[in-house]
Parts: C-alpha cells; sequence; structure tokens
C-alpha cells in the first residue's frame, strides 16, 4: 500500500476544504460514480435500516439513501466542518442528522451520535482516505457498533487504478490516497468481526475502475437454514418465484427418466474399459 504523504487530520480537512467547489460543481451536474455507488447500496438497504454515512461529503450520496424510505434514520459524519454546514443548509431531510466527526481520532463522539446499534454502514469512496494502521482500530470499534445483521458497504477505486492514478496522474492523489487490495479488505473486515459477501470491478468512467464491497457478519457454520421460504420477499419478483415453481415440477417429472438414463446396472458397469 502506499500513502502520498503522512497527512495530519488538519492538512486532511485543508485538503477537502479546498476542494467543496468542485464537489459542488459535481452535485449540479450530477456525478457517475456516486449513481454507481447509490444504485448498489439502495438494494442493501432495509427500509427502516439506522444507517452510518462516513466521511459523506457534501451529502449527495446521503440525501439519497434518506430520500429512499422516510423510516430510514441516517448518521452523516464528515472530517470537515465546511462540508457538513454545506450538508445543514442544503439538504433537507428530516431523517438525516449531519455531524463534524473525525472518526479516527473522535471515536467516542460518533458512539456517541448514534446512541445504538447501526444496521447498514456506507462508505462512498472514503476507506482509501483513512490512514493505517488507525484504520484497522477504527474497524475494531466499527465492529462494536454493528446490529447482529449489519452490513458495511464500501465503495473505492480499485487497486488497479489507484497504482494507474500514481503512475500517469500523481496531482489526482488525495492526501491519504492508499492502494487496497482485497487481502487489506478482508483484514479489515477482520477487525470488524466480518467477512467480505460481496466484492465486484466496477465500470465508472474507464473499465473495472471501482470497487463495490458489502462486509457482513461471519456466516455461522453450524446453522445453515435450508432456503425454500417461497413467500420471502427477497427471493424477487413473482416471475422469479413462478419459474421456481416450474422447474421443481419439471425436476419432478424428469427425475425417473433420468435415474433410468444415469443409473448403470452392475452388468453395465462391468462392461466400462
Ligand atoms: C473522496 S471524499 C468522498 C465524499 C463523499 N462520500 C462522496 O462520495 O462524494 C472522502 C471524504 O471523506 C472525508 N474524510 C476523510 N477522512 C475522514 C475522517 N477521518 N473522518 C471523517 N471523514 C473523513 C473527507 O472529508 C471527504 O469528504
Amino acid at each position: 500500500m502506499k500513502i502520498r504523504k503522512e497527512a495530519s487530520p488538519q492538512k486532511v480537512r485543508e485538503f477537502y476544504e479546498s476542494d467543496l467547489p468542485r464537489r459542488v460543481r459535481a452535485r449540479i451536474d450530477g456525478n457517475r460514480r456516486i449513481d454507481r455507488a447509490v444504485d448498489f447500496m439502495l438494494p442493501r438497504i432495509d427500509s427502516d435500516s439506522r444507517v452510518l454515512d462516513i466521511g459523506c461529503g457534501i451529502g449527495v450520496a446521503t440525501e439519497r439513501i434518506a430520500a429512499a424510505a422516510s423510516n430510514v434514520e441516517v448518521f452523516a459524519v464528515d472530517i470537515s466542518p465546511a462540508h457538513i454546514d454545506y450538508c445543514q443548509r442544503t439538504v433537507d431531510a428530516e431523517n438525516i442528522t449531519f455531524k463534524t466527526v473525525d472518526v479516527i481520532a473522535d471515536f467516542d463522539e460518533l458512539e456517541a451520535l448514534v446512541d445504538g446499534d447501526i444496521d447498514v454502514v456506507t462508505m462512498v469512496d472514503v476507506i482509501e482516505h483513512l490512514p493505517r494502521p488507525e484504520g484497522r482500530e477504527f474497524f475494531e470499534k466499527l465492529g462494536r457498533l454493528l446490529s447482529d445483521e449489519a452490513k458495511i458497504l464500501l465503495t473505492y477505486p480499485s487497486p488497479q487504478y489507484q497504482r494507474h492514478l500514481y503512475d500517469t496522474d500523481g496531482a489526482r492523489i488525495q492526501a491519504v490516497d492508499l492502494v487496497l487490495e482485497l487481502d487489506d479488505i478482508a483484514a479489515l473486515a477482520d477487525c470488524a468481526d466480518c467477512q467480505i459477501r460481496h466484492f465486484s470491478y466496477v465500470d465508472v468512467w474507464r473499465r473495472d475502475q471501482y470497487i463495490h464491497c458489502e462486509l457482513a457478519a461471519r456466516l455461522d457454520c453450524e446453522r445453515f437454514e435450508p432456503f425454500d421460504d417461497w413467500s420471502s420477499a427477497s427471493l424477487g419478483s413473482k416471475a422469479q418465484i413462478c419459474s421456481q415453481f416450474l422447474r421443481q415440477k419439471a425436476r419432478k417429472v424428469l427425475r425417473p427418466i433420468r435415474k433410468r438414463k444415469y443409473i448403470l446396472s452392475p452388468s453395465e458397469h462391468n462392461d466400462s474399459p
């Protein structure tokens, strides 16, 4: 992993505050990276979730998460007071609480803010900006805020794209900007008592430019429940349920035919070379 320079929290804050006008322009014109991130996150957030959006910036993704369901309760934090001030003045949503918090230095403030279990943590393009080894400690503490079924949703530049930037366009590298390999993410997940449940490369402006990743509680090897509840909403649309039903019926009809075809008699076994 590379860090361009050791940046103090003050330097990180100054860096993002100087970037605020560019972000506001992106808010007005739209931003494909954030669109993709929101598309990834929304289906993974239940309508009554308590969501913690870390490094919310000027609140673009935050606002869309909160708008998806009025029962969602969102806590959104950022290290930059200017960003949080901008959010408080421009994002009009009763189900969001914005607060300036440096999640590395002031975890207690974060804990006091959420005051209870969190169901979904969202970090849109943030994890690569948390320094190490502090990021690991942060994930350990974050793990203690999570409900049993909680998810941590991460979007960040793919390691290959980060390396490409380091090699070709160093000016775009931010105050702290890590190259995160799959192993790094697995180690962070472990700190939070989680494991990787989804990992994909996503095209944004370039092919395979970003990673979308879901961390969730480790699977319990003792308790494998059969997954045959057709009334469950997570099984998807009526069409999917219908095709599953037809496949099961077809399987019953085909079973004797397959038995005749595939189960060899002892003499047939003996004939084999
Ligand atoms: C690349 S920006 C992403 C902002 C926003 N999520 C988005 O996608 O537009 C990274 C954000 O993380 C915030 N950040 C960096 N270090 C932080 C820390 N220690 N605590 C809280 N926020 C932090 C920065 O201020 C910045 O707004």
